[in-house]
């Protein structure tokens, strides 16, 4: 029987992520921000860092695909729902679940790069360090562990946990 160990209460996620939310705002007053999620797992921590960020921002969502149904990224990056904004002469934030690899970061930081966009930075719920692989580096991170695999609050295993409101250890 899989067992959920908890790590973050749906009250520390908020304060989280309303503490990183007033960083953003502070940090690109008077730019031009576009908030690019990762699906599917940034989809809960994208829509709630939105309402702690109090300048205009633009929102678009992007899907990769790295992981089959096991708890590993395999490197092997496919795009599977571009861009719908031009992200041309904006501030890019990619708004992520978990940095783990840092495969998929390193792939969608030169993606927005070569798409001509004036800074891409990189802001995600857990930053997760054991297993990094390039040196990438997280601007804005909610939450920082070093290892286990996390569920909840969007994360998900083999597409189960996503909807559980706080963030658990899962101990298969
Ligand atoms: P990376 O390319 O290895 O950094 O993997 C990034 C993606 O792998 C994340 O956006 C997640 O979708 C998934 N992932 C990595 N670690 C975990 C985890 O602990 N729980 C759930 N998904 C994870
Ligand atoms: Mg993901």
């Amino acid at each position: 029987m899989p067992v959920l160990i908890p790590v973050l209460r749906e009250n520390e996620i908020e304060r989280k992520v309303a503490s990183v939310g007033a960083r953003i705002s502070s940090d690109y007053k008077g730019r031009d921000l576009v908030l690019v999620g990762v699906l599917k797992g940034a989809f809960i921590f994208l829509s709630d860092l939105a309402r702690h960020i109090d300048i205009p921002v633009l929102i678009d969502f992007i899907q990769v695909s790295s992981y089959g149904s096991g708890t590993s990224s395999s490197g092997d990056i496919r795009l599977c729902k571009p861009l719908d904004i031009d992200v041309r002469k904006k501030d890019v934030l990619i708004v992520e679940d978990i940095v783990d690899t840092g495969l998929t970061l390193s792939y969608l930081v030169n993606c927005f790069s070569s798409l001509g966009a004036e800074s891409v930075k990189v802001c995600a719920m857990i930053d997760k360090h054991e297993r990094r692989q390039t040196d990438i580096g997280v601007d804005y991170a909610c939450h920082v562990v070093r290892e286990g695999f996390l569920v909840g609050y969007g994360l998900d295993y083999d597409e189960r946990y996503r909807d559980l409101p706080g963030i658990y250890h899962l101990k298969l």
